[in-house]
């Protein structure tokens, strides 16, 4: 026992196992894949297992597996087989319920739009429609299918090329880029949990983009590096921002009041980690 429940994948059956996949990599994202099959009847169904893994190629991947009921290829699948295009969309609060209607195995040609009450708006590069009310709609072409197994379950990934992107006004922010506190999507997690994105849930963090941007840990002083104040996450914040000069504390001895001034420290963190720098330098020279 060290803390961890370690399974072995091939000790599982489907049903059993599926569960810890779904629950282990949170939050997916949520494709809302429209297709058409040969006859031009619209189809729509969710994918979690969804990402995208190129930007130029822009290029998405989303996986409707084998039916784990009967083995047979999803319609969304079938169709992309007959008319190799798509719309992949965000799914948005507001139409989380309809999502849901639309997961429902159907015969195929039935018309999950319909169903559900969405509308929808024609695209501009492929057949298959857009749904409205959705703030991000990706035309998408069919480069590739990778089948990853025949059995109930095997994943059948569909390598699609997004030939056109429509971001809706209200999501954008001065730059006209998509607003992430303005999304108000949903992504999907383990057992029928949800997680919806607010704003209140967000946090900020520039990506370094040289080495030198950042602190290493054998450079902090003892004291921060062995507070009984400063959590990990405190000390994170603090490597992420360092000073000017900061590789020079390394050999400093601690203020001498240095629990006092890691409780002020603490208090700037994590918004204020330059504030937090500031306070500590003007400790040391006291
Ligand atoms: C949020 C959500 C995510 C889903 N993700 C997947 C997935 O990634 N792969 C899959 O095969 N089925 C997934 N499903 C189930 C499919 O939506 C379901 O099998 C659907 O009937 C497939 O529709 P189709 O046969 O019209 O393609 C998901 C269902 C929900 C509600």
């Amino acid at each position: 026992m060290n803390g961890y429940k370690t399974l072995n994948p091939t000790e599982f059956d489907l049903k059993s196992w599926h569960p810890y996949m779904i629950g282990s990599v949170v939050p997916r994202p949520i494709a809302w894949v429209t297709t058409i099959d040969g006859q031009g009847r619209p189809n729509l169904a969710p994918f979690s297992y969804f990402n995208i893994f190129s930007s130029k190629p822009p290029i998405a991947i989303f996986s409707p597996s084998t039916s784990a009921r009967t083995g047979d290829l999803k319609d969304t699948h079938k169709n992309l087989l007959e008319v190799p295009e798509c719309v992949i969309h965000l799914v948005p609060y507001a139409l989380a319920a309809r999502m849901n209607i639309t997961t429902g195995e159907y015969a195929r040609g039935i018309n999950e739009i319909v169903k559900a009450g969405l509308k929808t708006i024609p695209s501009e590069a492929v057949k298959p429609p857009r749904i409205a009310g959705t703030p991000v709609q990706m035309e998408a072409q069919l480069r590739q299918i990778i089948s990853l197994g025949e059995n109930p379950g095997a994943g059948q990934l569909m390598i699609v090329e997004i030939v056109r992107l429509h971001l809706a006004e209200d999501i954008l922010d001065e730059q006209g880029l998509p607003d992430p506190r303005k999304m108000d999507i949903i992504a999907r997690l383990g057992g029928f949990w949800y997680l919806r994105i607010r704003p209140e849930n967000l946090f900020w963090m520039k990506q370094p983009r040289d080495p030198n941007e950042v602190m290493s840990w054998e450079d902090l002083p003892a004291d921060i590096r062995e507070s009984p104040i400063l959590s990990a996450a405190d000390i994170g914040h603090l490597l992420a921002n360092p000073p000017q000069g900061g590789e020079r504390l390394r050999n400093s001895s601690p203020p001498a009041n240095y629990i006092e001034v890691h409780r002020k420290m603490k208090a700037l963190l994590p918004h204020a980690p330059q504030q937090a720098w500031t306070l500590y330098l003007e400790a040391l020279r006291e």
